[in-house]
């Protein structure tokens, strides 16, 4: 049994079949990268998996343990509550009108998660982390788009989740601060965290995963390690999506 396991996800937005049987298993500790064409289905995915969108099909199981079965829920109406997986979006969504260290500690404060004392002494300890300790007190608005996104993989930290997903992290970066926040990443890497890590950067995939799954036409249309997939695709797809 993995870690992670999906199984049959499928999620439509009125007739638009988006993702349909998509299939992944993730180990404790791997870091799963998911590339592919625009408007194939990888931010849908990822909001399935943090339960931003209820996938109409399939199962999501984390250590053994039912998140998500779609049936159930068509039938109890139910969606899931447990915090299993975090979030980084490609566009930072930090809370502006807070400072670094209030947004990194603000969800765990309303999940009442500890006493503020001890929030805000592991929220520092995040921001230092990934190297914003000077930063803590500061607006997002004074903060370049690197630093922005650090901030935001500490605040997506600071809820302690199983899994911590990335959308496109570097995508609104140039390449010097796009650096930073895939050392972050690989920094985490070797804290032993389960990450997947939705990405146009092919040579962060191939360097830094464990499983590269490449999603065409809505599903996985290729699943395999760095090496298999960027040097021998076996697809018409993936051969194409790679000379790109
Ligand atoms: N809330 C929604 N309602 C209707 N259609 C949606 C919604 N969200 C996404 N879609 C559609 O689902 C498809 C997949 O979108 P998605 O954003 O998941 O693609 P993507 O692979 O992340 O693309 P990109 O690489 O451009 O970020 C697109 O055709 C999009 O228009
Ligand atoms: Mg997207």
């Amino acid at each position: 049994m993995a870690y992670l396991e999906i199984e049959g996800l499928g999620k439509r937005f009125g007739e638009t079949d988006v993702l349909h049987d998509v299939n992944l298993s993730l180990e404790q500790g791997q870091i799963l990268s998911v590339i592919g064409p625009s408007g194939e289905g990888k931010t849908t995915f990822l909001r399935c998996l943090n339960f931003l969108e209820t996938p109409d099909r399939g199962i999501i199981r984390l250590k053994g343990e039912t998140l998500f079965d779609a049936t159930r829920v068509r039938a109890r109406g139910q969606k899931p509550t447990k915090r299993a997986f975090g979030l980084v979006f490609q566009a930072f969504h930090l809370f502006p009108q807070y400072t670094v260290l209030e947004n990194v500690m603000l969800a765990p404060t309303l999940a009442k998660r500890g006493t503020k004392a001890e929030l805000r002494e592991k929220a520092l300890d995040l921001i230092e982390k990934v190297g914003l300790r000077e930063k803590a007190n500061s607006y997002p608005i004074t903060l370049s788009g690197g630093q922005q996104q650090r901030a935001a993989i500490a605040r997506a930290l600071a809820m302690e989740p199983d899994v911590l997903c990335f959308d496109e992290p570097t995508s609104a970066l140039d390449p010097l601060l796009t650096k930073e926040v895939l050392n972050v990443i690989r920094l985490l890497r070797t804290e032993g965290r389960t990450m997947i890590v939705v990405t146009h950067e092919m040579a962060f995939a191939r360097e830094a995963s464990d499983q590269v799954a490449f999603l065409s036409g809505g599903t996985v249309a290729e699943l395999g390690t760095p090496q298999e997939i960027f040097e021998a695709p076996r697809t018409e797809a993936l051969q194409r999506f790679l000379r790109q």
